[in-house]
């Protein structure tokens, strides 16, 4: 995969893995990461208007309205630096989002969506055991990847949090959103002919190996 086939789409639940694969992709292909639960987070944080309304959202397990993603994302992949691609983490999450974004770019001839499968039970285990830092948002698991320092992150020395929307009734929300608003994706990118299907379980490292041979990328 060359740079003008950069260009990515990760799909699959809630703690999937499209965070942790999505980070690796882009060090290896040296495109930008963009995860839109990552900017709406940094809006709640700076207590945006934006932010004061997507956490309502957010905190139940509800997607923000597709119309706002999609000018978020608009804006972001104008950016100079998406111009080799981009790795897109947690958008579209809906058909309109991903219809919006053919029409915002056209559609993207080397655009490939990756699925990543993980079974119901292990996402649920893979949430409440996560832990993300507050400064720069790597992700431990409590017991499968825990950091040396309890509640203090390995790379920066930030916090750990536990993220609101990782309790259990709100996983519950977002799995059956993800049902509803976001399975329906496989089909639109199967019949484009762009879906890599990938076997989202073992070691991140094991998962990234298939990821990348399922895009042509070589590790
Ligand atoms: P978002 O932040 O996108 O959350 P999500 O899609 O629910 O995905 P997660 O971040 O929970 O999981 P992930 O698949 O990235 O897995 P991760 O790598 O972290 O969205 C949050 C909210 O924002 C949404 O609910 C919605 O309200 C709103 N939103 C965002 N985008 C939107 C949009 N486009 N439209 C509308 N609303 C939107 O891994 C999970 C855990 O597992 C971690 O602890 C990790 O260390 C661990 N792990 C990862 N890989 C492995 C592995 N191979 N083995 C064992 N553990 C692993």
């Amino acid at each position: 995969m060359g740079s003008s086939r950069a260009h990515v789409v990760l799909l699959g639940p809630p703690g999937a893995g499209k965070g942790t694969q999505a980070g690796m992709l882009s060090r290896h292909l040296e495109v930008p990461h963009i995860s839109t639960g990552d900017i709406l987070r940094d809006e709640v944080q700076r207590g945006s208007e934006l932010g004061i309304k997507a956490k309502g959202l957010m905190d139940k397990g509800e997607l923000v309205p597709d119309d706002v993603m999609v000018g978020i994302v608009r804006d972001r992949i104008a950016g100079a630096d998406c111009a080799e691609g981009f790795i897109l983490d947690g958008f579209p999450r809906s058909v309109p989002q991903a219809v919006g974004l053919e029409k915002l770019n056209g559609v993207i001839p080397s655009l490939l969506a990756v699925s990543l499968a993980v079974p119901l039970d292990e996402v649920v285990e893979r949430l409440g055991q996560r832990r993300t830092c507050q400064g720069c948002k790597a992700m431990f698991h409590e017991t499968l990847n825990p950091p040396k320092v309890a509640g203090v992150c390995d790379r920066c020395g930030a916090t750990l949090y536990q993220r609101e929307d990782d309790q259990k009734d709100v996983i519950e929300a977002r799995l059956e959103v993800y049902q509803r608003e976001t399975s329906p994706l496989l089909s639109f990118y199967r019949q484009r002919g762009a879906l890599v299907e990938v076997d989202g379980t073992g070691s991140a490292n094991e998962v990234f190996q298939r990821l990348v041979d399922g895009l042509g990328a070589g590790a």
